[in-house]
């Protein structure tokens, strides 16, 4: 299935996770440009889109989206992508690398919510959302600590045991669902 990987990463776990499904799946893969790239901005809801994308989305027959979840939200490069290309995408897999747990998913800053409105937007044309927290990385007594997982990102360091195990199931799924 021809798949390109478009991501936004502000502090690269994102961009890791990209690049590692990229190449799992020997397929496309471009970062998402903002206009204007100012973090703080964003947090306030200023946004101006992203510059065009250098790959023809239409020529796609899946996007996996990948990047991060801020205070809960869909974040304003992943929520411009999809606004801008909603009628051009075929299929859609979200991915993000976020610091809420598998536990606390539906809670206010949960990455469940940000599913819901990924699927509310895109409908059936959204196949898959997969969350790798960022806490799978780190010790169990460190698992919760908002201090820990702020400042962990990924790595070929850290990537192994379980979240290792976690990725390998969600190839399982993106095949089973071509
Ligand atoms: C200001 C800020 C707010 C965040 N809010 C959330 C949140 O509401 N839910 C969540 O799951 N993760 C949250 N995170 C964690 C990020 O999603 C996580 O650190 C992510 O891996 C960063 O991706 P990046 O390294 O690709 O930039 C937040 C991070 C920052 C810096």
């Amino acid at each position: 299935m021809k798949t390109l990987v478009a991501y936004y990463s502000r502090k690269g776990s994102n961009r890791f996770l990209a690049e590692k499904i990229a190449s799992a799946l020997s397929c496309d893969i471009e970062a998402i440009r903002p206009r204007l790239n100012v973090f703080i901005l964003f947090l306030m809801n200023i946004h101006l889109g992203n510059w065009p994308l250098k790959k023809k989305i239409g020529e796609y027959e899946r996007i996996i989206l990948c990047g991060p979840i801020w205070m809960g939200r869909f974040i304003p490069p992943l929520r411009s992508f999809i606004k801008k290309y909603k009628e051009m995408i075929n299929k859609l897999v979200f991915v993000t690398c976020c610091g809420s747990t598998y536990a606390r998913k539906d809670e206010k800053f949960g990455h469940g919510l940000v599913f819901q409105e990924v699927k509310n937007i895109l409908g059936d044309k959204c196949i898959l959302c997969q969350a790798f927290p960022v806490g799978l990385v780190l010790p169990d007594d460190h698992k919760e600590d908002p201090d820990a997982f702020m400042k962990t990102h990924l790595n070929d360091e850290n990537f192994k045991g379980e979240i290792a195990g976690i990725f390998d199931a969600f190839l399982q799924k993106l095949s089973k669902s071509e």
